[in-house]
């Protein structure tokens, strides 16, 4: 476990994931505005944490890259749109993300709205354009591209955004703030990981224990994403800070304070590794993204 390099294992990772996004897109109609505005946010600096998570998920039940590869773009499509949604006016409200300016800035917002639709259903179109093996794959298949759109859609990740913007200036209680965040961050990296391990074959228990992974580092990422809104470095970032403070959104650190939400970020990790206990060296990748979760800066 102390040999597996992480930062190499992410930067590879996200190398490969970028060059598979770029073909999917460059396929579409090309030098119209829709395509520039998908690709502008697309290729915009993101961490790619989806995408990889799916990739290390079906790695540690003993799966290949190549097997999760379309899933992994279409994971990422989902979530650039949900962030050019998400920065919207009539949402956060954002100007910056991924260190340029929001999809509705350097655009417009109409262009923006409908960049996000495009990709969440270039996502299923990809999603729904793999050829399978057999029957058996076929509905293997299935199974992913329906937990993929529970995840994202109305019980899922938007369920959760509904409870953000509710929430402005209504602080919520830790167990509604705690399904709000498990909703609209880790509803979708719960499905990335799911998704990865039934591609990767794994088995009945296996995909349990990566349950109980993905449940503890999905609401773990959010609750590291508001404490970074508070004391994170907006250069590193390619976001702005203090901006839920500024819109009064109910969020651990408002909630719970600055030092307990990072000891309850450290203590919904140390929960995610003991559920890998289960596993061998091939989930190493995902203990070492665990621990990167809680001391990313970015
Ligand atoms: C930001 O997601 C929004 C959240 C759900 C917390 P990321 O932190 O994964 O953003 P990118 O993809 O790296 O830009
Ligand atoms: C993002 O939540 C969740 C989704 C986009 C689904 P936030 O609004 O807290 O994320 P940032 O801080 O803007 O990236
Ligand atoms: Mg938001
Ligand atoms: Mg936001």
């Amino acid at each position: 476990m102390h040999s597996f390099d992480l930062n190499s294992y992410l930067l590879s990772k996200r190398k490969q994931i970028d060059r598979a996004i770029d073909k999917k897109i460059d396929r579409t109609t090309h030098s119209s505005v829709i395509v520039s505005a998908m690709k502008y946010s697309l290729m915009a600096q993101g961490k790619r944490i989806r995408p990889i998570l799916c990739i290390a998920a079906s790695q540690a039940v003993g799966g290949q890259t190549e097997d999760v590869v379309g899933v992994a773009c279409a994971l990422e499509m989902i979530h650039t749109y949900s962030l050019i949604h998400d920065d919207l006016p009539a949402m956060d409200n954002d100007d910056l993300r991924r260190g340029k300016p929001t999809c509705h800035i350097a655009f417009d917002e109409a262009t923006a709205i409908l960049t996000g639709d495009a990709l969440l259903t270039l996502a299923f179109e990809i999603l729904s354009s793999i050829e399978p093996n057999d029957i058996n794959d076929a509905l293997k298949w299935l199974r992913v591209i329906k937990i993929i759109a529970i995840a994202a859609g109305y019980k899922g990740m938007i369920k959760g955004q509904i409870k953000d913007i509710a929430s402005e200036g209504n602080p919520l209680g830790l167990e509604d703030l705690e399904q709000m965040h498990a909703l609209k961050t880790g509803a979708l990296i719960e499905a990335s990981i799911i998704t990865g391990a039934i591609l990767g074959n794994g088995n009945f228990e296996q995909i349990e224990q990566l349950k109980i992974y993905a449940k503890n580092i999905g609401l773990a990422f959010q609750v590291v994403d508001d404490i970074l809104n508070v004391e994170g470095d907006p250069v590193v970032m390619g976001k702005d800070v203090g901006t839920d403070q500024a819109r009064k959104k109910s969020t651990y650190p408002s909630i719970l304070g600055i030092e307990k939400s990072k000891e309850f970020a450290k203590n919904l990790v140390n929960n995610a590794l003991q559920a890998l206990d289960y596993f061998d060296n091939k989930a190493d990748p995902l203990r070492a993204i665990a621990h990167y979760i809680v001391d990313r800066k970015k």
